[in-house]
């Protein structure tokens, strides 16, 4: 248990009880220190004493004093004493109770009480030093464990983040491998998605839905990839034929980003799908109406329809936004949903600032379509 000789401070103010009980604990093999006076007994207590054998009577501070300051340090049982008396009185034994002695011996002595009092007294200290090891030991383990827990968190944090960005990012670049076939601006589809949250925070979905449709509004227009490029960037008018073909890039587009395991992509692919219909059933590809549109196909459809009517093109000013107000105002319960056109004209503020972040970058935004001959836009 312990790996080294036990030992034992006696104190006593009397020499010759002093070098009695010494000869007596020695004999037991423990090793021996020895105080004449409860002053030396304190400055001696923390060396690495594992009992204390301790006389009441001293000039001074006497025993009792001696055992209330060991006390205010240590617990009975990582530091046990046993008091040493001349009387064994009922008012001694209870004083050394109250001063928190473990137990008590009267002169004169005897060896085998004395053996046996420390032999009982150690047994109980070295039970609790090997609980206090064993406690300290199990503390340690969850220590280390949680910290390796925390690291192991942060890993998988830190690997998410990464594989989110990556995620993003390849979105990002499809959707600027889709422009270079169209008119619209990095600003148009930036502007559009934030229009988008702006709507769908409005209507109060979760932070995660709104977080998503803000990611997914920009793939609305991927399909016009597959469209060919006299018709996209056809100066003037589209013919019937021409707008036949412009018709197909919802289809194309879901086409595109159908059956991923992808919450992203399938959000991107029922947007994409889905952004030209109306709510009177008048739109494209399938003539949904209403309700069989999902909400996020007539969400991006007014976020869509406005920041074409608001920005400037080649073949246009842009409008106000009062202006394009009145545009999804006149289109209300025929071309948008009607509820989410309240909510959208009732959030200007929030229109106002999304753009006013843009109006500085514009020019620089507008680099992908640069250098295109501009035809007229289908939003
Ligand atoms: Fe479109
Ligand atoms: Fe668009």
């Amino acid at each position: 248990m312990m790996d080294r000789p036990t030992r034992i401070l006696i104190v006593d103010d009397d020499p010759k009880i002093l070098g009695l009980l010494s000869d007596m604990v020695s004999s037991l093999q423990h090793e021996v220190e020895t105080a004449e006076d409860g002053f030396e007994a304190m400055a001696k207590v923390g060396l690495d004493i594992d009992l204390i054998l301790l006389d009441v009577n001293m000039p001074g501070m006497d025993g009792f004093e001696v055992a209330r300051s060991i006390r205010k340090q240590y617990l009975a049982n990582e530091l046990p004493i046993i008091m040493v008396t001349g009387m064994a009185t009922r008012e001694d034994r209870i004083g050394a109770v109250n001063a928190g002695a473990n137990d008590f011996v009267a002169k004169p002595f005897d060896l085998t009480e004395i053996r046996v009092r420390i032999k009982s007294l150690l047994g109980m200290k070295a039970a609790h030093d090997a609980l206090r090891r064993h406690k300290d030991q199990l503390e340690d383990v969850v220590r280390r464990r949680t910290q390796a827990l925390r690291t192991a968190l942060d890993d998988v944090v830190e690997a998410q983040r990464r594989l989110r960005a990556a995620n993003l990012e390849t979105i990002q670049r499809l959707v600027a491998a889709a422009e270079y076939n169209d008119l619209g601006s990095a600003a148009h589809i930036q502007r559009m998605s934030q229009f988008s949250a702006l709507i769908a925070k409005r209507l109060q979905l979760s932070p995660q839905r709104i977080e998503l449709i803000h990611q997914a509004s920009p793939m609305h227009d991927i399909g016009k990839i597959g469209i060919p490029h006299e018709i996209l960037l056809k100066p003037g008018k589209l013919n019937r034929r021409e707008w036949q073909h412009i018709k197909r890039h919802p289809t194309i587009g879901a086409k595109i980003l159908q059956k991923s395991t992808s919450q992203l992509l399938r959000l991107g692919e029922i947007i994409a799908l889905t952004h030209h219909e109306k709510w009177d059933g008048s739109g494209y590809p399938k003539g949904l109406r209403g309700d069989e549109i999902p909400v996020e196909g007539r969400i991006s459809a007014i976020a869509d329809v406005f920041d074409a009517l608001t920005s400037k093109r080649p073949y246009k000013e842009a409008f106000s936004n009062d202006m394009a107000f009145q545009v999804l105002w006149d289109g209300r319960g025929k071309h948008f949903d009607p509820e989410l056109v309240d909510l959208f004209v009732g959030s200007v503020d929030g229109i106002v600032e999304i753009q006013n972040v843009f109006l500085s970058q514009e020019t620089a935004q507008e680099t992908i379509s640069k250098g295109f001959p501009l035809a007229q836009s289908t939003y």
